[in-house]
Order: structure tokens, then C-alpha cells, then sequence
């Protein structure tokens, strides 16, 4: 009885395959598996019925199959439409985005706000070190172009003999036709020391706005080594306006199991904060979208709602 029970499902899968796609076998098997051992012996006409059923059960699957993929096709059309869909206007092509990218930065060259990325300061860097200043720098040239109302952008005391200059023309695509100034003179020889604000993390007074008229200056240094106090000592040596970014104003520490804490970021990361305030002229918005949450700092606002919870 067992072996015919066996021979008789062995028989309804045959049929069943007979008329299927080899490369659905192994599915197949796993979906007529349950019903295999349960169909009945019997006459020729129970075979029939046998028969229909796995040729019924077969449709429904391939069926089941075909609504699947035709939802997968959906899915990823929606996605690329919502990615498409520009909330400001119609899309643009990539060769008109670039056009207008272009004048933007150009524009400002002519005129509006002044960013300048100090680089006297590299001897206190290592080789590492120079090569992640140099990704900070194609970062920071990268949030500018976004940017609706980007930067002048200055390198200053950039040789082009030097190390630094290297790692940008070899690790940053098309560094050499990037539209901003670079130059191997120094900020204080290029603007008026009353017009120069110095971004430190060490100085006492807080960034309150971002204007036109400033030139505001960045450290060229990144922090591997934790060298105190570099950029706020050559600010103080050249007698200007240094600032930190109001970060003890607008946030405070949380709580992470490496207990770590930090206010010192990254060029483009500050960068990011500046573009973020003047498009938005509020800092608790402009912090919380320009600073990591690995820094350990959150916003207020946001700390209290999730005290609230
Ligand atoms: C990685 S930091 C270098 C920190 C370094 N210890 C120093 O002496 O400035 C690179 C530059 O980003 C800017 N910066 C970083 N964090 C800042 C903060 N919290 N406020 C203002 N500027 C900041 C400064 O211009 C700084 O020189």
C-alpha cells in the first residue's frame, strides 16, 4: 500500500513535469510535496484528477510568480518616480544642473559670502593626515556646488609643490578645474584684518550670523593627533575676530557608551553647519543637520522631546 501510495504520487509529479520548465523543478517539488503522499490510489479517472489538480496548482504558482514580479516592476517605478520628482519644478537634465551649478559658483565669485581654508599650518600634519584633508576639501567643494547660494571659496598658502596640493590633484577628480581661488599667498595679504573672522573651536564668543561683508576663515588642519589650540594661536598672532560655532548654545551632550564628546570637527562639517544657517537662519536646525551624532552632542529642542517620550 505504501509503495503504490508512492508509485501513484510518483506518477502525478511525473505528469506534472512533463509539462513544466526544468528550471522551476526544485520550487515545484517543494510545492507539491504536501499533496504527493495524501492523493489516493485508484482508477485511471483518479489519476485525471490527480493530474489536474498539479496542472491547477502549477497555474496558480507560475500566477503567484507573475503578480510578484509585475509588483516588484511597480515598486521600483514608484521608487524612481518619487526620486525624480522635483518639489521645486519640473526636472532638470544633468547638463542644465550643471549650467546653472556653474553660474552659481561664478556669481559668487563676483560677489556674496567669503570662505577661505588656511593651509599655513600643514607642517604639523602627517602624510594620513594630509590625504583626509584632502577628501575634506572635495567634500567641502561638493556641499558648495548644492549649495543655492554657494561660497567664494579661497585655498590659501596652497603651493603647488607641496604634499597637500599632490594628494588633491591625485585623489580629487578634476581638482585642477574646480571653481574656487587657489593660491599659495596668504588670507592676511588678501583681505583687510577687520573683515577676517577666524572659526576656532577654542575661542571664547560664539558665531551669531553669517554675513557678506566677513571673510570667514577655516584651520586647513585635521585633528588625528589632537593638537591643541593651532588655529586660535595663529588667529591671536595675527590680531583677528576668532569664533567658535555656538554649539554650547544650542546643544548638549548625550549620553553614548564610549562616553565620547567632541566639538571639534572636520572643515566640511563646519562648512556644512555655515550653508545650513544661511539657508535656513537658524542654528538649531543648521547644528543638528552639520554635526554627526557620533560627536556626542544633540540639539536641545530634540533632547527634551525625547525626555518628554
Ligand atoms: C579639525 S579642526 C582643527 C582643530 C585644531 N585643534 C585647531 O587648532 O584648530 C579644523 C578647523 O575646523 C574649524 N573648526 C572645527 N571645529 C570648530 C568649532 N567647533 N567651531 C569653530 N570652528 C571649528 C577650525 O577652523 C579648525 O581649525
Amino acid at each position: 500500500m505504501e509503495e503504490e501510495t508512492l508509485t501513484q504520487g510518483q506518477r502525478c509529479y511525473d505528469e506534472g513535469l512533463s509539462q513544466t520548465n526544468e528550471s522551476v523543478i526544485p520550487d515545484l517539488f517543494d510545492f507539491l510535496r504536501i499533496d504527493v503522499e495524501l492523493e489516493p490510489v485508484g482508477s485511471d479517472r483518479e489519476e485525471n484528477a490527480c493530474s489536474k489538480n498539479v496542472m491547477r496548482k502549477q497555474r496558480n504558482w507560475e500566477r503567484r510568480v507573475e503578480v510578484k514580479k509585475s509588483k516588484r516592476k511597480e515598486e521600483k517605478q514608484r521608487k524612481r518616480l518619487s526620486r525624480n520628482k522635483d518639489i521645486n519644478g519640473p526636472q532638470l537634465s544633468k547638463r542644465v544642473m550643471k549650467a546653472i551649478t556653474k553660474e552659481r559658483l561664478e556669481d559668487a565669485r563676483g560677489a556674496g559670502l567669503v570662505l577661505c581654508v588656511d593651509f599655513s599650518m600643514t607642517d604639523h600634519m602627517s602624510h594620513k593626515e594630509m590625504s583626509h584633508l584632502a577628501g575634506q576639501i572635495r567634500r567641502l567643494y561638493g556641499s558648495n556646488k548644492k549649495a543655492l547660494r554657494p561660497f567664494h571659496i579661497f585655498l590659501t598658502e596652497l603651493k603647488e609643490d607641496s604634499l597637500l596640493y599632490k594628494e588633491c590633484v591625485r585623489m580629487n577628480d578634476g581638482f585642477l578645474n574646480y571653481l574656487m581661488d587657489v593660491t599659495d599667498e596668504s588670507w592676511f595679504h588678501l583681505f583687510p584684518t577687520e573683515d577676517v573672522i577666524y572659526l576656532t573651536p577654542d575661542a571664547n564668543e560664539a558665531l551669531e550670523r553669517v554675513d557678506e561683508d566677513k571673510v570667514y576663515i577655516l584651520g586647513g588642519l585635521v585633528d588625528e593627533s589632537i593638537q591643541k589650540k593651532i588655529s586660535y594661536k595663529r588667529a591671536k598672532e595675527l590680531g583677528v575676530h576668532t569664533v567658535r560655532l555656538p554649539i554650547d548654545e544650542y546643544m548638549v551632550k548625550k549620553s553614548n557608551p564610549k562616553n565620547f564628546h567632541s566639538k571639534i570637527l572636520a572643515i566640511n562639517q563646519v562648512f556644512e553647519v555655515l550653508l545650513a544657517f544661511c539657508e535656513t537662519k537658524d542654528w538649531t536646525t543648521a547644528l543638528a543637520s552639520g554635526i554627526p551624532p557620533g560627536k556626542g552632542y544633540v540639539v536641545t529642542s530634540l533632547m527634551s522631546s525625547e525626555v518628554g517620550q
